[in-house]
């Protein structure tokens, strides 16, 4: 898709399809007051009836309007105005971009963003903009016998303003093109099923970035070159899988060569079946997903890339499958990790930390300025916060605090919760230095307890994504969640 900005006159403006905000007021706006003028009181009329429900998304289809150029005008109600905030405007743009997503057209004319959301600048504007509106056309290609033959959706896409858009509009605009193009690769990779979805295929795709921008530098490391580094504890998840694991690196050098990078870790289990502690089968499938932290880090570097942000980054991603069989790992063998802390495994389920452990040890070398880990990492988070809020957990409150506020603007937020000392208990063993696992209570934060213990010599936080990187049911799909987190934190220590 592509995505511009211009000044115009609406009435006058020539598209298939022209979308403009109606506030649910008296006073339905300035865009609104145009059209009405133009058309002689045609829509004033329309509205009066009631045909355009209130709340903010909801949307009316007007065709062949007498004294508008444009085909079509799609009205879009922006709530009450006094109400008026980003969550409004986020539902008028989804709105707008499911609509586009299906409609018979090439090309429309959306000047929404032009209508002032509180405290909110006008890059920020044109970004959610331009993110919501690509994000909506985003279709994942299922394998079927008989190729779909319409298609529909509009592949260009104008901002329009009432004045000359300022620059910063316009890179607002490429910035939320970027960030949902990286956001199709991470939902593709986690919708793709898992016999295709390989860590071979994840090592692959990593290439792929690095072929695709120079300033991407990847390495992949095999079984054998994983064994050299020394991460034991990885290793012993992979152990019981056909599938060679993979660890992989990726390095962005946009910044000044002696800034410290922001290094990004990902949890790339590509299927989970929990190991030898078997998961029950019901909705197994969707352990294909417990690859999507992995999946984030890709396609954030994918839209950093793409618009050559000034700034160092590394990513780190561990990659394997969690499977049973003969030589797979066992409830009670103990490990060593790449930090030389011993692991007790009781259970093979709680795999997740046993390979970031490793790969977050590994992030020392880089000397970083802050590590974020992205993983679904415990069915806890889902009973804690839900599908709505990711979990997050850091051992330096001002980078949590970052973080939880860029969730905010972003429109993807998480919620920290504690890393008291107190729940280290839980993860006592009588054969290692450590458990794998601290028992019921408190789970996503025992799980962050056990990552803790190897990221003392830097700044880092944890996102556990396990109830927002994918939607279960009929919508059953990856959300490219937590990539506009990533994208905005990494854009704004870019920027400032
Ligand atoms: N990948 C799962 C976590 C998960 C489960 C994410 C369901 C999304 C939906 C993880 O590897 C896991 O199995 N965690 C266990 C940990 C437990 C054994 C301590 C869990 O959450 O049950
Ligand atoms: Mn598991
Ligand atoms: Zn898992």
């Amino acid at each position: 898709m592509e995505v511009s900005t211009k000044a115009l006159v609406p009435e006058k403006q020539k598209t298939a399809c022209l979308v403009v905000g109606v506030f649910a007021d008296k006073d339905p706006g300035p865009q609104a007051n145009r059209l009405n003028d133009a058309t002689d009181g045609q829509l004033g009329r329309i509205l009066a009836r009631g045909d355009l429900e209130a709340r903010a998304g909801a949307s009316l289809l007007l065709s062949g309007l007498n004294g508008v150029a444009a085909e079509r005008v799609l009205l879009v109600s922006m709530g009450k105005g006094e109400e008026f905030n980003d969550k409004a405007y986020r539902n008028a743009l989804s709105a707008t971009g499911r609509f586009l997503a299906s409609l018979k057209a090439d090309e429309a004319v959306v000047a929404l963003a032009d209508i002032a959301v509180p405290n909110r600048d006008l890059a920020w504007h044109t970004r959610t903009a331009a993110q919501l509106i690509a994000d909506a056309a985003y279709k994942y290609d299922v394998p079927r016998a008989k190729k779909e033959e319409e298609t529909r959706g509009v592949a260009r896409v104008v901002l329009g303003f009432a004045l000359k858009p300022t620059a910063d509009a316009t890179r607002g605009a490429a910035q939320g093109l970027a960030l949902a193009n990286g956001m199709s690769l991470t939902r593709t990779l986690g919708n793709l099923p898992a016999n295709v979805c390989t860590p071979t295929y994840l090592g692959e795709t990593a290439k792929k970035l690095g072929k695709a921008h120079k300033s991407v530098k990847v390495e992949v490391f095999d079984k054998a070159g994983i064994e050299k580094i020394g991460m034991g504890s990885f290793l012993s998840v992979a152990q019981g899988s056909v599938q060679p694991p993979r660890f992989i690196v990726l390095k962005y050098n946009g910044g000044k060569a002696k800034t410290k990078p922001v290094v990004l870790v990902g949890k790339g289990v590509t299927f989970d079946t929990g190991g030898i502690s078997l998961k029950p089968g019901e909705g197994m499938d969707e352990m294909k997903y417990d690859m999507c932290g992995a999946a984030s880090v890709l396609g954030t570097f994918q839209a950093v890339a793409e618009l050559d942000l000034p700034i160092n980054l590394v990513g780190l991603i561990p990659a394997t499958e969690n499977m049973p069989s003969g030589i797979a790992t066992k409830p009670g063998d103990v490990v060593t990790s790449l930090s030389g802390q011993t692991i007790e495994i009781l259970n093979t389920d709680a795999e997740g930390r046993l390979i970031l452990c490793d790969a977050l040890t590994y992030a020392e070398r880089f000397d970083p300025a802050c590590v974020v880990d992205i993983a679904t990492l415990t069915g806890a988070c889902i009973i804690a916060l839900g599908h709505h809020t990711s979990g997050l957990l850091a051992n330096d409150d001002e980078l949590a605090r970052e973080l939880q506020d860029t969730g905010v603007s972003a429109g993807d937020r998480a919620w920290q919760l504690p890393l008291f000392d107190e729940y280290q208990e839980q993860l006592k063993s009588n054969f290692a230095d450590m458990a794998n696992i601290g028992g019921r209570p408190a789970g996503t934060i025992t799980a962050a307890c056990f990552l803790a213990r190897y990221t003392k010599k830097y700044k880092w936080a944890h996102l556990d994504v396990a109830g927002t990187a994918w939607k279960s049911g009929a919508e059953k799909g990856a959300t490219g969640r937590p990539v506009p987190l990533l994208f905005n934190f990494i854009l704004q220590r870019a920027t400032h």
